[in-house]
């Protein structure tokens, strides 16, 4: 075999020249680009400068640093980006967008049936209709419903291919057979979404960068969900933790955001929580006070707890804390641990049992357990404010603990905070999902999940009726 001739591209681009676009492109987009992206500038400026007639690299970055050219900025950022996308994308996400949040949401605006909902950096369409389609899945009438669904990117080729709404099999990788049969009619070799879906986005032109976060003629915010899945990957830190402000001002109390799980978290204490679910963390807007309740302060853990980056925590599927913090002298170990023992003395001396469970707190701060025990002794007491914060402490250490989420929602009811109640008892029925009914509940000290399932289901029947007029 002949040996291949080495083919040796040279860059055509002086660094200074290229730090300058990429400076510009960080400066208007947020986008701060690898090295590795950033070669693509060696093929894109030529193919500007052709398509602009200019001679130099200086003149075309004169002219689009004049603001002369959008279109060709909007161009050269598009090449240096992705736009990678497709259906039904990260099958945690479907699920809990299933599962939690829009069944949530719906419940939320049963009275107004009213929805809005926003794709920010859509790319080609394939994650609004994936909205569009579970939203239709979700609702028994959706022509009852006045949806706004939203979908915004900065590529106009991209929201031009969404609005065609046709798709090649590329786009369907991770969707149900059933979906494209359902909502799909076969185009050649493509595939067209069937009109009602197609209708019910809205696309528009947005730079999720740049100064205004939504055009005038698209309304206010208060929007109830939120998803921004694989767009701030790209952007600088910066711009990742301003636009995530911006998002969270757009959120109704209690809306829902949606990262990709190799994004950036939010840093933006008191603004945003972390909401775990399996295989999955989301953010809900924290309730703002006067429309939604009492704000609840965000837990103070006791030792901080490390930010997570890249990528995104998952709930653990195995207990987690019990085996953190020093050992613990035998009585407190009893104490912790052995729960069924604490509800027994709580019987005869309730006094006895809290003292117990807060010296546990004190000599084990970073176990769920121990905050779970002194939260739903709290509770029994009547006092709802202090056994708030120690059930906080519990689903903030150890989301899997269905206990915790049920005391948190019964807390939460009983200071008069229902939507927060509703979503703690939304999470504690999804935690709970897959037990089957005889399996014990890790920290309920014997009973069983059906039990709890029961005890959640009817908390929840009790907030519906309170909100009915
Ligand atoms: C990888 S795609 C993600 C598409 C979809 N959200 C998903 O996760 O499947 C990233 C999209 O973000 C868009 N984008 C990048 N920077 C943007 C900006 N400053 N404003 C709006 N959209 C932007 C790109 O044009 C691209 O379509």
């Amino acid at each position: 075999m002949s040996a291949q001739p080495v083919v040796r591209t040279r860059s055509l681009l002086d660094p200074k020249v290229k730090a300058a676009f990429l400076s510009l492109v960080e400066q208007r987009f947020g986008l701060r680009v690898s090295d590795h992206q950033a070669r693509h500038l060696d093929s894109a400026v030529p193919q500007l400068l052709a398509e602009a007639g200019f001679l130099t690299p200086w003149d075309l970055y004169s002219l689009l640093a004049e603001g002369r050219r959008p279109d060709l900025l909007e161009t050269l950022a598009a090449r240096l980006t992705t736009g990678e996308t497709h259906f039904f994308r990260v099958g945690p996400h479907i699920e809990a967008l299933q599962r939690v949040v829009l069944p949530a949401i719906v419940s939320r605006r049963l009275a107004d049936r009213r929805l809005r909902l926003w794709s920010a950096g859509c790319s080609t369409g394939e994650e609004p209709y994936t909205l569009a389609i579970l939203l239709c899945q979700q609702l028994a009438m959706p022509p009852a419903w006045d949806i706004q669904l939203l979908a915004t990117d900065v590529s106009r080729p991209a929201l031009d291919a969404g609005r065609r709404a046709t798709y090649g099999e590329w786009s369907f990788r991770e969707t149900p057979e059933e979906v494209r049969r359902r909502y799909f009619v076969p185009a050649g070799k493509q595939w067209r979404l069937v009109e009602p879906i197609r209708q019910m986005v809205r696309f528009a032109h947005l730079n999720l960068a740049a100064d205004a976060l939504l055009p005038r003629d698209l309304g206010t915010a208060d929007f109830d969900l939120i998803l921004c899945r694989n767009v701030t990957i790209y952007f600088s830190p910066e711009a990742t933790q301003r636009l995530y402000r911006r998002l969270a001002d757009a959120l109704a109390p209690e809306g829902w955001l949606v990262l990709g799980p190799s994004d950036p978290v939010p840093l933006q204490p008191g603004l945003l929580e972390p909401v775990y679910l399996p295989g999955a963390v989301l953010w809900q807007r924290t309730p703002v006070e006067g429309k939604d309740g009492p704000v609840l302060a965000p837990p103070t853990p006791l030792i901080e707890r490390p930010r997570p980056r890249h990528p995104l925590p998952v709930a653990p599927s195995a207990p987690a804390a019990s085996g953190t913090g020093p050992p613990l002298p035998a009585p407190l170990q009893e104490a912790v641990l052995d729960q069924e023992q604490v509800w027994a003395a709580q019987a005869g001396d309730r006094l006895a049992a809290r003292q117990h469970a807060e010296q546990a707190v004190r000599a084990r701060p970073l176990h769920a357990e121990a905050h779970l025990l002194l939260g739903m002794l709290l509770l029994e007491e009547g006092a709802a404010d202090a056994a708030l914060e120690s059930l906080r402490r519990a689903t903030f250490l150890a989301p899997h603990l269905a206990l915790a989420h049920f005391g948190l929602g019964r807390a939460c009811r009983e200071v008069g905070n229902q939507g927060r109640a509703r979503a703690a008892l939304t999470q504690a029925r999804w935690v709970l999902a897959a037990a089957p009914d005889d399996e014990p509940v890790p920290g309920c000290g014997g009973l069983v999940a059906g039990e709890l399932r029961h005890a959640v289901e009817s908390q929840l029947l009790g907030l519906r009726r309170a909100s009915k007029p």
